[in-house]
């Protein structure tokens, strides 16, 4: 089993305990410590509820115990990545960070200075951990849907104007804009992700409206139309303040023989619609095309796999990667992404500022 020690992720955060259950889903990873919140009562509190033998009070405590853990889990807010970033990777400590990476692209350009062959960094999309979207990429890959025309994502949110009451939100530092606004940072990296994820390509152009339709003052609804160099067309459409969507992420890809729709509240059910004018719903228990993996029938099709299941998919991954890491292999694949993946995320958004500014199409190169 790899240990695990976490920075960020209390019991009071959002990200944490789908973490902390995801990684010990399959038995692969244990969490051995962590500093979980700058509240010393939570960090404590945090470590007990989840019965973690160790606790730090700061992350530079942890990092100094770098000997007790095999890899360290970046949770904290995103604006914090970078610095504990930096001094894990000076440090060559295994990382595995929460999306989006950095908060901009001149974050990723510092931190590309550090990367080296005994750096491990990877990013947690867990979205591609669902195994209809996995299984959508093998469909996409095998051209069962012809030639792909257009993709268009959308992860609407209803938060900014309905917030949930499960938890605290928005925390004040989702309410700062920088140069990417943090709805981009937030939402757009799954979507940026997921559209890579699907298609192998990386989009070349980039035209964005920004909108602020809430209470807050910042961004919370992002239109974006997307340019492929391939000929393919995208569109992605993030949003904080539309009422009615808790968390609507949705897929369609459009190709010349079928298109595919896929919604994240009903991760279950991939429908395709043919030429021939049929139209077809699969789940896990249809003859499927992917592998066959244990981990995708964890229980029996029509019991949902949900969205903390995606998560240890992708932790099991992370788990090849730092055994091929450790034995000198090179580690990133199909379902780990690390560096250049995330930076090329950070340009398509940094571009994207850009042509919001300008109004005008803008190079995601340039
Ligand atoms: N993959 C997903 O679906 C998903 C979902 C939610 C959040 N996230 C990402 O996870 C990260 C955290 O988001 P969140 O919503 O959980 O934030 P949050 O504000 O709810 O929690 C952040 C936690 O980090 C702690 N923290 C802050 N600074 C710290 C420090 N210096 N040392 C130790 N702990 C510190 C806070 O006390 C808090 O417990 C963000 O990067 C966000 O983008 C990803």
């Amino acid at each position: 089993m790899f240990k695990l020690a976490f920075i960020g992720g209390s019991i009071d955060s959002i990200a944490g305990y789908p973490h902390f259950i995801a990684s010990q889903m399959d038995k692969r990873f244990e969490v051995i410590g962590g500093v979980f919140s700058t509240d010393a009562k939570i960090n404590e509190q945090t470590a007990k509820e989840w019965r973690i033998p160790k606790v730090y009070n700061d992350y530079k405590e942890l990092l100094k115990d770098k000997k007790s853990f095999d890899a360290l889990v970046i949770l904290t807010p995103t604006p914090h990545h970078y610095e504990v970033l930096t001094e894990a990777l000076i440090q060559k400590i295994p990382v595995i960070c929460e999306k989006p990476l950095v908060n901009s692209l001149q974050a990723t350009q510092e931190l590309r200075k550090l990367l080296h062959k005994d750096t491990f960094l990877v990013v947690t999309n867990n979205y591609s951990g669902y195994p209809m979207v996995r299984e959508l990429q093998q469909k996409i890959k095998n051209k069962e849907l012809g030639d792909i025309l257009s993709i268009r994502l959308k992860m609407p949110q209803e938060s900014f104007l309905r917030p949930p009451k499960s938890v605290k939100y928005p925390q004040k530092w989702r309410l700062k804009d920088d140069f990417i606004p943090m709805i981009s940072l937030d939402l757009g990296s799954h979507l940026h992700h997921l559209s890579f994820f699907l298609l192998g390509e990386e989009p070349t152009e980039v035209m964005a409206q920004y909108s602020h339709f809430s209470k807050y003052g910042v961004v919370d609804d992002v239109n974006m139309l997307l340019k492929y160099s391939s000929g393919m067309s995208g569109n992605l459409w993030l949003s904080k303040t539309a009422l009615g969507n808790r968390n609507g992420l949705h897929i369609e890809v459009y190709g010349t023989k079928a298109s595919a729709s896929w919604h994240q509240e009903t991760p279950e059910q991939l429908e395709f619609s043919y030429s021939s004018g049929q139209k077809v719903i699969i789940d896990r228990g249809s003859d499927v095309e992917m592998i066959a993996n244990p981990l995708y029938n964890r229980m029996t099709p029509g019991h949902p796999a949900g969205f903390i299941e995606s998560f240890a998919n992708l932790y099991n991954d992370i788990a090849h990667a730092l055994e091929n890491f450790f034995n000198k292999k090179p580690y990133l694949n199909n379902y780990v992404y690390g560096f250049e993946h995330a930076r090329n995320g950070i340009k398509l958004l940094h571009a994207a500022t850009l042509s919001h500014e300008e109004k005008q199409w803008r190079d995601v190169d340039a």
